[in-house]
């Protein structure tokens, strides 16, 4: 265990003052004036162990296979101090839904953690003294600074929470099935032919990205700048080093981004539709709705934790499946096992690694007490192989399915769009299953994972199968 130096001060909580805030993507930094603060987390109390891991430094080889290091992770107890990322690793199952049911004492207000909150104040500042003009479009990106949902706390958050809430009923998110389908299809057709695929940029990243810019009501004509926003803003949320010159793009993208929505509300508004985005901008309980910043900032979280995530289910879902010839085969001959196969899926390769909290109030977790403002990184990927809730924790076992894990997190901020993440990724499977025989992985496909330790994806999967013809649906 490392050296325990002097304890620093706990961060500060949010200015109220939204000109002095740094806004960013789908969450909202600190300002300015108290940017050193904030960037402090406090150090671990004695009794926390401390860990260093490759992982944390994305070394590629690391990032291949983490769960050796979740595993020691949770052999050293309940919470170990992590100086690569200044937050605390929370990794057993038991204390991850612990914190998660108390929302009041672990804010949501930094989802990302401070490393990457470091990263993002200490090049906007660099940024903005080299290009002062910018500070117009970090105006016009200003929503991003509104607290809402993955970073709102109680009481706020419930409220978001009951009025978008409308946008995702199960009745809701059956509808889109057909389209789903259809998309599917109309991928597939595109290379059924050719007997080969990249299943990630081919069909797994185009499918959610489509389905939900449909649900927002975004025309065809605008699908590729849909896209840019789309990666501008994933990009946001990697762990990759932030340059200003890619600040830079990404902040004059979500400008665009919110310039484009507003207009788009300001429709739905005047004359709905029965699209997710008229509904969520009409909803209304005891005359409350939505403010349009509140929805601006939802709109690119739906496209943020909805796109992306889905994208590395599909391709993680094939990855386990299709070594595995037996499962393979019983899977393709039995379609009602493809639920439980995305459970597991979900289990053992959750697209969303873990979430972070903020201590608002001195506590403890297990024996280890935990400083107010200390960081806490609660580790999905670690609980869902703890060895106390599963019987075979390494295994794909689709009678284990059953189980709850937490690859869509736990309590309040349970993922909004679990339900349409599983249908999507169910569906595809079953199309995919069925319009590519002899479905194997390509000898020569490398396994190579993107550079963060925050989400968990490939960044390309390619298959071979036997050729066929276009869908005649
Ligand atoms: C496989 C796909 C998905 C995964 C693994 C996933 C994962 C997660 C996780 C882990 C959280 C909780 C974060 C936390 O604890 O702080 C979350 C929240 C959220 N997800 Fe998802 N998600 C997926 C798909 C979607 C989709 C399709 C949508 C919407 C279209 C969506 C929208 C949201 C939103 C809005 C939240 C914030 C909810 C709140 O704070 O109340 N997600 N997701």
């Amino acid at each position: 265990m490392g050296e325990i130096p002097a304890n620093d001060p706990p961060s500060p909580m949010l200015d109220e003052d939204p000109d002095s805030w740094i806004v960013f993507g789908v969450y909202t930094l600190t300002q300015r004036a108290s940017m050193t603060d904030s960037m402090q987390c406090p150090i671990p109390a004695a009794g926390a162990p401390e860990a260093v891991h490759p992982l944390l430094d994305l070394d590629p080889e690391a990032l291949k296979c983490p769960h050796g290091f979740f595993s020691q992770l949770r052999d050293e107890g309940p919470v170990t101090w992590l100086p690569q990322i200044r937050a605390y690793a929370v990794t057993h199952a038991a204390d991850i839904t612990a914190v998660l049911r108390q929302p009041e004492i672990y804010s949501s207000s930094n989802v990302m953690g401070p490393d990457r909150e470091r990263q993002m104040v200490e090049t906007m500042g660099e940024l903005l003294v080299t290009s002062p003009e910018l500070t117009e479009v970090l105006m016009r990106a200003q929503p991003g600074a509104v607290t809402s949902l993955l970073n709102a706390d109680p009481p706020l958050h419930g409220r978001q929470r009951s009025l978008v809430n409308r946008g995702f009923t199960p009745r809701r998110i059956r509808d889109t099935e057909p389209l789903i389908r259809s998309l599917s299809h109309d991928l597939i057709d595109r290379f059924a032919a050719n007997g080969q695929v990249d299943l990630v940029g081919q069909f797994a990243v185009p499918l959610p990205l489509l389905v939900i810019a449909d649900r927002l009501g975004v025309p065809d004509s605008d699908l590729d700048k849909f896209k840019a926003w789309s990666d501008e803003f994933i990009a946001s949320i990697s762990n990759q080093l932030l340059t200003p010159e890619t600040l830079r793009t990404m902040l004059i993208t979500m400008a665009d981004f919110y310039d484009y929505f507003a207009t788009l509300i300001e429709q739905r508004r005047l004359s709905p539709t029965d699209d997710l985005l008229s509904v969520v901008a009409n909803a209304e309980i005891d005359g409350d709705q939505l403010e349009m910043p509140e929805l601006l900032n939802m709109c690119s979280q739906f496209l943020v934790a909805g796109s992306e995530t889905t994208t590395k289910l599909i391709t993680s879902t094939f990855a386990l499946l299709l070594p595995d010839r037996s499962l393979y085969e019983r899977v393709r001959s039995d379609h009602s096992l493809i639920p439980s196969l995305v459970e597991e899926a979900l289990r053992l390769e959750p697209p969303v690694q873990g979430a972070f909290r903020l201590a608002t109030v001195d506590t403890k977790i297990g024996d280890v007490d935990v400083p107010a403002g200390s960081a806490l990184w609660l580790v999905y990927a670690s609980g869902n192989r703890d060895k106390a809730e599963y019987a075979s924790p390494e295994d794909l076992d689709l009678d284990q399915a059953g189980r709850q894990h937490l690859a869509f997190g736990f309590g309040e901020h349970y993922c909004l769009g679990a339900a349409l993440a599983r249908l999507q990724t169910s569906t595809a499977i079953e199309i995919l299953l069925d319009r590519l025989p002899e479905l194997e992985i390509h000898p020569d496909n490398t396994f190579e994972y993107e550079l963060s330790y925050f989400t968990r994806g490939l960044r390309h999967l390619d298959l071979t199968f036997t050729p066929g013809t276009a869908s005649s649906s």
